[in-house]
């Protein structure tokens, strides 16, 4: 016993906050114990004070009890160093507490310090980014992040996957929506031209056009075809020109490309997908996600739940349109027809309609869908995709079994004037020992909204890249 508790109280002679927190009294250790944090609280009362400090571990902090002198020097916001030996609390908010022995400033905070103990809106926090992060709300926040990214790489770990980092420089348009970064190089002045370019003529660092990756997957086939299951989780971009609360310029996107699987293995595989990672993070950020479900969105954990204990609704894509123009509920803003990609007041409908319950639209028109999507086999006017529709935030997942012949791939290149040299290594691997495939894109932040509540995907995010904002 007690040499582990050495081993939990002395990795570099501070502790983490959330250690301490967790400890039970025979636990306790008997010798004095240093933390390092900010100070979040200050309390004062006749001859003691109380002062809370935080480290990011943990949602609460550790209330650090000594006389009112020791402390008198400090402020609200300021990074300190607390000794002093922890002792079971009488409080009714803490289990744990500390009995001062001694204090150093490590970082004074002037009172100018713009994070105030006071409620604060979104949107000012967003323009204090680089403190926000110490707030509860975003402290939370980005634990139940971190959380989420090991349960996505826990969950393709033990099912037999292999991470694949596929790059952010790219010369292809995954999904030829023209909202592509492209990457310019900039010499410096002082530097003579490239001796091999001609007077007008622009210069690409890369020999030909280069971009921001809008998504992994076209590489990740490559890796699906030679390792059967492979994924990926990593930064992409667009050039969005929405300004909305779920867009990103930079987002992450966690896409599994496998081989031999079908349209139906695909929708399955998701749903699973989904509902393990949520149930692992809501076991191992239960505080945290008790905290949004009071401070943000009081229907969230029953949402969930519901979630995790109902099959999702799985409509085809003309079901769904029946369903739109059938019914008398709701006069949408942009009547919808066969053949026209579904609104967010749509997606919303449909969201409602199933009781919160997240819903799969499979088997769209081929016309306003990717060129890589594969033909289905009993209507050439329709793909093997889905999206899958949550409510509020709308589409969180997109997907599809890929077209795996090589001519109807080079058809459809063709059909759609691509340039065939870009893709011609994609067409290739149709023609060298090709293997039916697919796979999904999970945006990690509209997966962290629903997750928590949280209403604009520039608050789930460490540092937002969007329209008109690239600050730091
Ligand atoms: O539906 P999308 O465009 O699908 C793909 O990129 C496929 N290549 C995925 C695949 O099959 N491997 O994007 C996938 C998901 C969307 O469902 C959405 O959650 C998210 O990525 N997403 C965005 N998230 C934040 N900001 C944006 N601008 C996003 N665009 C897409």
């Amino acid at each position: 016993k007690i040499n582990e508790i050495k081993k939990l109280y002395n990795p570099i002679s501070t502790v983490s906050l959330n250690q301490v927190l967790n400890t039970t009294s025979p636990n306790l250790p008997t010798e004095p114990t240093k933390i390092k944090g900010w100070i979040k609280n200050i309390r004062n009362q006749k001859n003691i004070s109380f002062i809370e400090v935080n480290d990011g571990s943990d949602l609460g902090g550790i209330q650090v009890v000594g006389n009112k002198d020791a402390f008198h020097q400090l402020k609200h916001g300021a990074c300190v160093e607390v000794e002093g030996s922890l002792v079971m609390s009488q409080g009714k908010t803490q289990q744990v507490e500390m009995q001062l022995q001694s204090v150093k400033q490590i970082g004074e905070c002037p009172e100018d310090y713009p994070l105030q103990p006071k409620y604060h809106t979104m949107e000012f926090l967003r323009e204090i980014a680089h403190f926000r992060s110490r707030s509860n709300t975003f402290g939370a926040m980005f634990r139940i992040r971190n959380q989420a990214s090991m349960s996505i790489h826990k969950y393709f770990q033990k099912s037999g996957f292999v991470w694949v980092h596929t790059p952010t420089i790219t010369a292809s348009d995954c999904e030829g929506g023209g909202e592509q970064f492209q990457i310019k190089h900039v010499p410096s002045p002082d530097l003579p031209p490239p001796s091999n370019l001609q007077a007008g003529q622009e210069h690409h660092f890369f020999g030909q056009p280069a971009y921001l990756t809008v998504s992994g997957q076209l590489e990740a086939e490559i890796y699906a075809l030679s390792h059967s299951r492979v994924y990926t989780f990593g930064p992409t971009f667009r050039a969005e020109r929405s300004n909305t609360t779920r867009h990103l310029a930079e987002f992450y996107m966690i896409e599994p490309e496998m081989a031999f699987i079908q349209q139906a293995d695909n929708v399955d595989i998701a749903e699973d997908f989904l509902k393990s990672i949520m149930r692992d993070v809501m076991e191992n950020c239960r505080e945290d996600l008790e905290f949004f479900d009071k401070k943000v969105d009081p229907q969230l954990l029953v949402r969930l739940n519901k979630a995790l204990d109902r099959p999702f609704v799985r409509l085809t894509y003309t079901e769904a349109l029946e369903i739109l123009t059938k019914q008398q509920e709701v006069v949408f803003e942009n009547p919808i027809k066969w053949g026209d990609d579904l609104q967010r007041e749509h997606e919303r409908f449909l969201t409602k309609k199933y009781d919160d319950v997240p819903v799969f639209v499979t088997l769209w028109p081929k016309s306003i869908k990717p060129f890589y999507m594969r033909e289905n086999q009993e209507n050439p006017l329709l793909v093997d995709n889905m999206d899958l529709l949550v409510p509020d935030i709308g589409e969180l997942i997109g997907g599809s079994i890929r077209e795996e012949r090589y001519p109807q791939l080079l058809n459809r290149i063709k059909e759609l004037k691509m340039d065939e040299e870009t893709y011609q290594w994609y067409i290739e691997l149709r023609k060298f020992g090709s293997a039916p495939h697919g796979g999904f894109g999970l945006g990690f932040e509209r997966f962290l909204q629903y997750l928590t509540g949280m209403k604009n995907i520039r608050d789930v995010i460490p540092i937002p890249r969007h329209q008109n904002y690239c600050k730091f």
